[in-house]
C-alpha cells in the first residue's frame, strides 16, 4: 500500500474505538502511532496493520504519569517529519472502587482523561505545527458535570460518575480555549461526544448495556480527524456527527481562565500567553 504521507497519534488505541479508527486510517495509507499501556496487545496490532500494507509503530505510556506523558511526547515525532492529528482518547469511566490518585498524587479522572491530554497537546504543538492544516480532536463525552474550582480533586463528594463528568468538561473547556489561542494559526482543535454506550471495555466494566457500536462513534472521531468540511473550523463541540452544545461551563470565561491557570500549574509548564504580558 502507498502511504498517503499523513501521520497520526490516538492515545490509548490498542483497543475499543481507539483501535477502529487507527484501523481505519493506517488502512487509508496513514502512519499510525498506536498508544496504549499494554505493549502485547499494541504490538499485536502494530503487527496486523503491517500484514494488511500499512505503518505503524506503538508507544507505551502509563497516562496517569505526567513523567511519562513527557516521555510520550519526546518519541511521538518522526525523524523532523511532524503530525498531522493528535487524537486524545484514552480514558478511564466512571467505575472502581472509589477515589484514586494518578502517580503525580491528583485525582485520577482528572489526570488521565484530561491532565495527560492538555500536557501532550501542549508538548506536541511544535510537531503539529510543522504540517501544513494539522488537527487536534479532543475525545470528550456527553456525560459533563461542572467543575468545582474550590475542590478540583474531588476530596469533598467523590463519585466516579462524577470524576468522569468533569474531566470530559475539562476537556471541552480546554478545546474552546486552545481554539481562541491558536486563531490564525494553522492548527485546529475540536471536540465530540463520539456516541453514546459502544461496546467497548469501558462501558462492559460500568455494567452498562452497550447501545451503540464502535463503528458508530468511530465515523464521529474519523468525522472530525479528516472530513474536508471541517477544514480550518476549530473550537466545536460535535454529538456524534452534529455539531451541538456543551454545559454552559464550558463557555464561561472565568471558567476557562481558572482551568488554564491551574492546568499550567500542575504540569509545570509555563503560559504562553502570560509569558507574551
Ligand atoms: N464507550 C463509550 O460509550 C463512550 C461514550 C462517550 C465517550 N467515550 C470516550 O471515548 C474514549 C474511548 O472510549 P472507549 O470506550 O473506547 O475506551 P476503552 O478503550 O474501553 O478505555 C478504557 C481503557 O483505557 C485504558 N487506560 C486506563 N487507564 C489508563 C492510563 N492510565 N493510561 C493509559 N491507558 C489507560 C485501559 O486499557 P489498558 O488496560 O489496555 O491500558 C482501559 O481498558 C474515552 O475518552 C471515553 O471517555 C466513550
Amino acid at each position: 500500500m502507498t502511504t498517503n504521507g499523513r501521520t497520526v497519534l490516538i492515545t490509548r488505541s490498542t483497543d475499543g474505538v481507539g483501535r477502529y479508527i487507527a484501523e481505519r486510517l493506517a488502512a487509508g495509507g496513514t502512519r499510525l502511532i498506536v498508544h496504549g499501556r499494554d505493549r502485547a496487545r499494541g504490538e499485536a496490532l502494530v503487527e496486523r496493520i503491517a500484514q494488511r500494507g500499512g505503518e505503524a509503530r506503538f508507544l507505551a505510556a502509563d497516562l496517569s504519569s505526567l513523567a511519562e506523558v513527557r516521555a510520550l511526547a519526546d518519541a511521538a515525532p518522526d525523524d523532523g517529519g511532524g503530525l498531522d492529528a493528535l487524537v486524545n482518547n484514552a480514558g478511564v469511566g466512571t467505575s472502581g472502587a472509589g477515589r484514586e490518585l494518578s502517580a503525580d498524587g491528583f485525582e485520577l479522572r482528572f489526570a488521565v482523561n484530561y491532565l495527560a491530554g492538555f500536557l501532550l497537546t501542549r508538548l506536541l504543538l511544535p510537531v503539529l505545527e510543522r504540517r501544513e492544516s494539522p488537527r487536534i480532536v479532543n475525545v470528550a463525552s456527553a456525560g459533563q458535570q461542572p467543575i468545582d474550582f474550590s475542590d478540583v480533586m474531588l476530596t469533598r463528594g467523590y463519585s466516579g460518575a462524577r470524576a468522569y463528568r468533569q474531566s470530559k468538561l475539562a476537556q471541552i473547556i480546554f478545546t474552546f480555549d486552545l481554539a481562541e489561542e491558536l486563531a490564525g494559526r494553522n492548527v485546529t482543535v475540536n471536540c465530540l461526544h463520539p456516541a453514546t454506550f459502544m461496546d467497548t471495555t469501558m462501558v462492559r466494566l460500568s455494567g452498562v448495556k452497550p447501545i451503540s457500536t464502535v463503528e458508530e462513534g468511530g465515523a464521529a472521531i474519523l468525522q472530525l480527524i479528516e472530513s474536508p468540511a471541517l477544514a480550518g473550523r476549530s473550537g466545536l463541540y460535535f454529538n456524534g456527527l452534529r455539531e451541538s452544545r456543551a454545559d454552559p461551563q464550558a463557555y464561561d470565561e472565568s471558567a476557562r481562565k481558572k482551568l488554564r491557570a491551574l492546568s499550567f500549574d500542575l504540569v509545570g509548564l509555563a503560559d504562553p500567553q502570560s509569558a507574551r504580558v
